[in-house]
């Protein structure tokens, strides 16, 4: 069988690594893929970005599953154009896309439907919204409601953070976000304290499996310090996850969730991605969710799953997810991603990239923002790459992270030192 992986991302060249590994599976194309999905002979990348010309080509190619890795797709209505034609897709519609790309959708869904999170209002101008400010107080967090990449939140912890970050999303849109009809829009949130973890599943409308948890470090610099950024680490499974928090988790939000979009007319089909803030007596709250997987929790995760993900897959397509059970090394994988210069406001690209260590059983190198140019890699997007590796406990799959990293140079290379260092601590 041939299958499909939409983007181009560490994420997506984890799924295509994964997805080739299936025993049915004769051939991994990845629309558009990168540098290192290039180069290696059991992914073959496809230039095609439009959503039509991609039903043409799984139409033409007769390929049997298309898995979906970023949202921008999925907000453009991939699933539903290619379901209209009859072919075989994991994601969710359009529709149930808006838990992830309207944040507004999402705080309202989760109010209706009882779900655990931040108290929020929503706002679209800014002298209302600097008033709920300065009546809250700080620390607040101020969210531009649409699609921003990981780049769309501030937390403010002054008044006068939170006041600039208002004005830059609904007068400057300094964050740059891709707005949702009806125009720039705030989302202004209660600041919860706690531990963030990564808890993803896969649903198929109605039965729900969850994936081995994780935990990325959001924070560009050592210390949790810095801009946050699309991530630039995690490593599963995420400690603080215990099996009561485990639990309570699956109980108070992913059920709650699969339910209420059935409820509202949305059945929710795709990888659910719940965003939690873990208080200290272990309650989860949704800081967030995404209707696809992590990026880099994919790379980490994929690494762990021994089950064939293609036949998975295919129960999730099928609405038989009830009958899969996951299998999982029970060693941690932790990835650690190097950036390139200027990332996350303004990443160089261009930059040779050298000293990449062989595929072994344990260390396994993902791209992300590379390209392949007359035989040389170069440098293409802000993250860059994220070298990935399996060890016993945190600190041996540390370890070997950082050991595999060491050869690799690229001009201006950013990356932090000490991915996994919550879990390496407990
Ligand atoms: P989001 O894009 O909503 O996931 O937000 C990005 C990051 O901002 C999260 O991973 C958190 O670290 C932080 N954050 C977002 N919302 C809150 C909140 N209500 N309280 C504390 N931190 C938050
Ligand atoms: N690593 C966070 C995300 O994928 O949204």
């Amino acid at each position: 069988m041939k299958v499909l992986v939409i983007g181009g991302g560490g994420r997506e060249h984890a799924l295509a690594w994964k997805l080739a590994q299936g025993q049915k599976v004769s051939q991994v194309y990845v629309a558009t893929g990168n540098g290192g999905t290039a180069r290696d002979h059991r992914f073959k990348n496809v230039p095609i970005t439009d959503v039509k010309a991609l039903a043409d080509f799984v139409e033409s190619e007769k390929i049997g599953l298309t898995v979906v890795g970023p949202e921008a797709y999925l907000a453009l209505g991939v699933v539903d154009e290619f379901r209209a034609r009859g072919l075989r897709i994991f994601g969710p519609t359009k529709a149930a896309a808006q838990l992830e790309s309207s944040k507004a959708y999402a705080k309202d869904f989760m109010k209706r439907h009882g779900i655990p999170t931040a108290a929020y209002e929503t706002f679209g101008d800014v002298a209302s919204a600097k008033a709920y400010v300065d009546r809250m107080g700080a620390p607040i967090v101020i969210k531009a409601d649409g699609l921003a990449a990981g780049k769309g939140v501030v937390v403010a912890m002054t008044l006068k953070e939170a006041h600039d970050a208002i004005e830059w999303i609904l007068e400057e849109n300094r964050l740059g976000v891709t707005h949702n009809a009806g125009g720039a829009c705030v989302v202004i949130e209660e600041f919860m304290q706690g531990e963030e973890a990564s808890f993803i599943v896969l649903c198929d409308g109605k039965n729900v499996l969850a994936l081995a948890t994780s935990q990325d470090h959001k924070r560009l610099q050592d210390g949790d310090q810095g801009p946050n950024t699309g991530g630039m680490g995690a490593y599963s499974p995420a400690p603080v996850v215990t099996p009561n928090v485990h639990a309570k988790v699956m109980h108070e939000i992913i059920h709650p969730t699969i339910a209420g979009m059935a409820k509202d007319g949305h059945p929710f089909t795709g990888f659910l991605y719940a965003g939690l803030m873990i208080d200290a007596q272990g309650n989860p709250r949704t800081v967030e969710f995404n209707t696809r997987m992590g990026d880099p929790e994919t790379q980490p995760i994929m690494m762990r799953l021994k089950s064939d993900l293609c036949d998975v897959l295919m129960h999730a397509t099928d609405g038989t997810l009830d009958g899969v059970e996951l299998q999982w090394d029970r060693r941690v994988a932790l990835g650690v991603v190097l950036a390139a210069e200027g990332y996350p406001l303004h990443p160089r690209k261009g930059d040779a990239i050298t000293g990449l260590p062989p595929e072994t059983e344990d260390a396994v190198v993902f791209h992300a923002g590379t390209a392949e140019k007359d035989g040389v890699l170069l440098t293409s997007g802000g993250r860059v790459l994220c070298v990935t590796a399996l060890g016993e406990s945190v600190r041996t799959a540390q370890q070997h992270a950082y050991d595999a990293i060491k050869s690799i140079e690229f001009a201006g290379k950013q990356f932090r030192t000490d991915i996994g260092h919550r879990a390496a601590k407990r």
